[in-house]
């Protein structure tokens, strides 16, 4: 083997057969993806279905003190099932205490109050929340059991939410929004 042909090897550089090559197989990749398109947007369901998808998730895991996100419509809900200590947290704050006083739950009238019974899972059903996992400052996802009220602190600009998810301090104008949800047994909840 001639010195030359052995520092050409060291390179890497792709030989002229292997540009032809490489050409060759991202023709066809190309050629693939055009065809395959229309059957995916066939496949896409319409408007209709969408508005439509609910999930029904299992929470019999979920010991008091435990969280779950899933994920629903293409946004976080955070399911939690709340300790009798930050239920009673929740409970304890005054309404004119709270920046939004609305309960922002999809499940109640537009102007129900944003009360610790009201954010939660109903009565009986105190110890669970659940809520879209998007702040309503900017989108960002807040990070679970933090900030000065332990309940959910959002890091992009610095937004605290309480045990009930309500907005304290920071930018964010409204508390976390509840989804329509319901109990379909005591161990599994129907988001949507
Ligand atoms: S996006 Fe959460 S504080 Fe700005």
């Amino acid at each position: 083997m001639s010195e030359h042909e052995t520092t050409s090897e060291g390179t890497g550089e792709p030989t002229r057969r292997d540009f032809l090559y490489l050409t060759t197989g991202m023709a066809g990749a190309v050629g693939a993806v055009a065809v395959a398109w229309p059957f995916i947007d066939q496949m896409r369901p319409d408007a209709s279905t969408l508005a439509l998808a609910s999930i029904e998730v299992d929470v019999a895991s979920l010991e008091p003190g435990m969280s779950l996100t899933v994920k629903w419509r293409g946004k976080p809900i955070f399911i939690r099932n709340r300790t009798p200590e930050e239920v009673e947290a929740a409970n304890a704050v005054q309404l004119a205490d709270l920046k939004d006083p609305i309960a922002r739950n999809a499940n109640l009238p537009v102007d129900a109050q944003a009360t610790g019974v009201d954010r939660s899972g109903g009565k009986g059903k105190e110890n669970w929340i659940v809520m879209i996992g998007t702040c309503t400052h900017l989108g960002c996802v807040p990070l679970g059991q933090a900030g000065e009220y332990n309940g959910w602190f959002c890091p992009c600009h610095g937004s605290v939410y309480d045990t009930a998810g309500r907005i304290r301090k920071g930018p964010a104008p409204e508390n976390l929004a509840i989804p329509t949800f319901s109990f379909v047994s005591d161990t599994k909840i129907k988001i949507g």
